[in-house]
């Protein structure tokens, strides 16, 4: 087992690295996966988009930093209205990100570098450039292929009022209506989200046994699992009824219209894609993930997604929407523990992903001097808490948001719709700066003729791969070396989480046998709970003193054991 050497030159002593005999329990539940938002990883073509055979080039990278797999945002055939969440044809890849054979490609080397794969799947909703949107356009009311979306006539003398009140999560409301074979307007069809992402309609059995298909042709080629996009949506209140509180989900972005998400049938879907993933772990021993975007209201609505046969793991977002306050980490921490575990599954935390302002940003309220060393801190939190963890590219090089992009230049969708600012994801999307000293920074090939899809700002400088690499304090290296002692220390990963009485301002908890984690929430420096220097921390910590913003880690009895 090699011994860690840590940034400040401290040599630790690990106890035993963890088993992984395949009777071990299933990788997933304590796995650390990097979200790769493959359109602004790494472009080796030239054309200011990301690609996968960039994916492959910098999987090493992932390696390095001890992550154990990659979680790839779809880059399957879109018109890209929505970066690809509108998908025309689930089993193929878009050009602009690569072929199939530079996807078995990818699939050999996570194999290489011993890292799990795990893809996007988007069941709600597809492109209405998807064949089966267009074919229900071509045949008209009462064909059976209008039957494998929501289509309905409208409400109003001459059907010109969409058929119920709800609004679309990106604003405006969530039907639109078809011009007909005749060339008159006709009837309205349902979207959640863009008009360009038809929803399904799941209770058509055509669209379940479709993406049956779609799973087994992704598993076949060798995929590690899935995270499934809009998993508490896909079903629909049967009878489309007006709700009460029309604009819900608009103004929250979050799944609350009651009639349209967290429907009880789907569980039955969850149900037989876990049947499916056993199907395979049957075959070989190796364990499938399905991984859900359940946003349902709380911890024990989101439970039921994880019921042993159903989803394995679901994202827990409400450190996601957390502000930079003690009392509510506290709480989510409490609430999700206690619900998700008792269900069997782990809970899979995430700070930062491709829809959330970046935490450097986030956490950095009034002042933003202060965002680095929260956003810091949280991470070493987030790592020290029990079960699966995400990250985020370009979270471990410590990106802020890019909060100042040209409406011109503003390509999400939300903007489009809603004419706000509000909500916009572009800010973290912006390509990562691999190297050097000026745009691409390392993005794109040097002296490629097209510019990064989105433009990266002068700051992207400092925060290079390759200077983080160099700098032992980095963001860089305390993810890394976070990880690695993720990876040795049996304390962290799965396992119990107990609280400790802390000083105003402090959080701070021991895992198993005797690992603390503290995080200073408050302005000023407060007594450690630990004597001693600390394994790790997210900052400059001496002995004795926990600076404010600032998390570490020790091993060792807690100030109130000793006395
Ligand atoms: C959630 C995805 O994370 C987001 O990026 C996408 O726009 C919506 N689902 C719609 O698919």
């Amino acid at each position: 087992m090699p011994t860690p050497t840590l940034p400040d030159g401290d040599v630790v002593t690990l106890p035993r690295a963890r088993s992984h005999s395949p009777l071990a329990r299933a990788w997933w539940r304590d796995a650390v996966i990097y979200q790769v938002y493959v359109r602004s990883f790494r472009d080796t073509d030239g054309d200011g988009v990301g690609d996968l055979a960039g994916v492959r080039e910098q999987l090493h990278h992932v390696r390095q930093l001890g992550a154990d797999g990659v979680w790839l945002n779809p880059f399957y055939v879109s018109p890209q209205h929505d970066h690809g969440y509108d998908i025309a044809d689930h089993c193929a890849v878009d050009p602009v990100y690569g072929d199939l054979a530079e996807f078995d490609r990818l699939v050999t080397d996570c194999r290489l570098l011993g890292l799990k794969l795990v893809l996007d799947v988007v069941p709600n909703h597809c492109s209405s450039e998807h064949p089966w949107f267009r074919k229900a356009l071509a045949n008209g009311p009462g064909s059976p292929e209008r039957a494998r979306f929501h289509f309905a006539d409208g409400r109003g003398e001459a059907g010109e009022l969409p058929p119920n009140n709800w609004r679309a999560m990106f604003g405006g409301p969530a039907w639109s209506r078809v011009t007909e074979a005749d060339g008159r307007p006709g009837q309205w069809y349902l979207h959640l989200f863009t008009p360009e992402q038809p929803d399904f309609n799941w209770r058509n059995p055509d669209v379940a046994a479709h993406f049956e298909e779609v799973l087994r042709f992704w598993l076949d080629r060798g995929v590690d699992g899935f995270r499934i996009d809009v998993a508490a949506g896909l079903f629909k209140h049967p009878e489309l009824p007006d709700s009460a509180d029309p604009d819900v989900d608009e103004r929250t972005r979050d799944s609350v219209n009651p009639l349209a998400w967290n429907q009880p049938e789907v569980h039955g879907i969850w149900r037989r894609w876990r049947a499916i993933c056993e199907e395979y772990t049957a075959r070989d021993g190796h364990q499938r993930l399905l991984v859900g975007e359940a946003s349902v209201p709380t911890p024990a609505e989101q439970a039921l997604y994880v019921r042993p046969d159903e989803l394995h793991q679901a994202f827990f977002f409400h450190l996601l929407h957390a502000p930079w306050d003690l009392a509510h980490f506290h709480r989510v921490i409490d609430d999700a523990v206690r619900d998700i575990a008792a269900t069997g599954s782990t809970v899979t935390w995430v700070l930062n992903n491709h829809d959330q302002v970046r935490t450097v940003s986030r956490f950095a309220g009034e002042d933003p001097a202060s965002g680095p060393a929260r956003a810091a801190a949280a991470a070493l939190l987030m790592l020290a808490l029990p079960g699966a963890a995400y990250i985020y590219q370009g979270e471990e090089l410590g990106l802020p948001e890019v909060l100042d992009l040209p409406d011109g230049l503003i390509t999400d969708p939300i903007f489009r719709r809603t004419g706000s600012r509000t909500g916009i994801r572009d800010g973290c999307r912006i390509p990562l700066p691999w190297s050097g000293t000026e745009a691409p920074y390392g993005f794109s090939p040097h002296g490629s003729p097209t510019a990064p899809w989105l433009p990266q700002p002068a700051s992207f400088a400092a925060h290079t791969a390759e200077r983080q690499r160099s700098d032992a304090g980095s963001v860089y290296h305390l993810y890394r070396t976070a990880l690695q002692l993720r990876r040795e220390l049996p304390q962290l990963g799965e396992g119990t989480l107990r609280w400790l009485e802390t000083p105003p301002g402090v959080l701070a908890f021991v895992r198993g046998e005797g690992l603390v984690c503290a995080v200073n929430f408050g302005d000023t420096p407060a007594p450690a709970p630990v004597a001693g220097p600390p394994l790790l921390s997210s900052g400059p910590c001496g002995e004795g003193v926990l600076p404010p913003a600032t998390a570490a880690w020790w091993i060792g009895p807690t100030a109130a054991e000793r006395i």
